[in-house]
């Protein structure tokens, strides 16, 4: 697969892979809904005649849960922006958002300003293929911005970000793919623009035991792990996007400590199967658990 043929965004189709995958699952099973998610993804209508069972079969012989864990990491999110909605926050910020829909499939009140994040060539793909009467296009605003040399603070600000408005931010498997150094940036661009709010900001990261420890990544009884641990950041590789930063829980709970963010949850795929999975039937076995990536919530210090 060459590098030009994805044009920076394979990462972000292969999410949006998976939410195709579970949005084909029978209304009452599925655990998230993105109907737009198929506009994105090369292959879509292959998928589609698949259907659910079989694409998550054929994913999961990759790596047992591995659709699961990106499912239930949406979930998760989609859980925190309409619980955030429903309560003080006025706006929404998505970091690196991808081929990320919530800000159309949520059906999110018109009173929360959605701001897009993301560099310029996948934000632009992105707007391309948009279908023109999405619902709660007119509150959504695109800022274009490159972690790694642009300051998010300025474009957010210049794009009509208020200070003053309590804000939930998402960076959703984004880390892994940044420098440190940027991830630092951003964290701390992200508290001095909450600073005034009870915000909330949510993280993903990559444990960096996946490339000491891999086991410890996994479910007791995992099969093949270590093998399964390669190939799982290979796949990232592949497509032009490296993973090249991992985290302990302790540097990214310290990051955030530090930017004035409190961690309040830290959860992977072994918290939320039990939350997601478990009541639809649909429980995963100890040996199919991939914990390789935390799901990070933390609050602003402000009141
Ligand atoms: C795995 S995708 C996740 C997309 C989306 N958050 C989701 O979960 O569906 C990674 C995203 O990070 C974005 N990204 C990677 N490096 C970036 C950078 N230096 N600046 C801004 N965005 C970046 C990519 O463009 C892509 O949309």
């Amino acid at each position: 697969m060459s590098n030009s043929f994805f044009r920076k965004d394979g990462t972000a189709q292969g999410v949006a892979k998976q939410r195709l995958i579970e949005t084909l699952a029978e209304p009452d099973k599925r655990i998230i809904n993105d109907p737009f998610a198929g506009m994105f993804v090369v292959g879509a209508s292959i998928i589609k005649l698949m259907g659910h069972k079989i694409s998550v079969w054929l994913t999961n012989k990759f790596a047992p849960g591995f659709h699961e864990h990106l499912i239930s990491r949406t979930r998760f999110i989609d859980d925190l922006v309409k619980q955030s909605a429903a309560s003080c926050v006025e706006q929404y910020v998505i970091l690196g958002a991808g081929y990320d829909l919530r800000a159309h499939r949520l059906e999110l009140p018109p009173s929360l300003r959605v701001f897009e994040v993301d560099q310029i060539e996948v934000q632009t793909r992105k707007r391309q293929k948009l279908p023109k009467d999405l619902p709660n296009a007119e509150n959504v605003v695109y800022v274009d911005v490159n972690f790694m040399h642009q300051s998010l603070a300025e474009q957010l600000l210049a794009a009509g970000f208020d200070e003053n408005k309590a804000t939930v931010f998402t960076l959703e498997g984004v880390s892994q793919y940044i420098s440190k150094e940027a991830l630092a940036k951003t964290v701390r661009e992200v508290a001095m623009l909450t600073r005034k709010t009870r915000s909330i900001f949510f993280i993903s990261y990559v444990d960096k035991c996946l490339k000491t420890r891999p086991k410890a990544c996994f479910g007791k009884g995992y099969p093949k792990a270590e093998e399964r641990a390669k190939a799982i950041m290979s796949l990232s590789e592949k497509v032009g996007e490296p993973w090249v930063s991992l985290y302990s829980a302790q540097e990214i709970e310290t990051l955030l400590l530090e930017s004035g963010l409190i961690v309040k949850e830290n959860k992977t795929l072994a918290d939320l199967n039990t939350i997601y999975f478990e009541p639809s039937g649909r429980a995963l076995l100890e040996k199919q658990i991939i914990k390789l990536e935390h799901f990070v919530i933390a609050e602003s210090h402000s009141t």
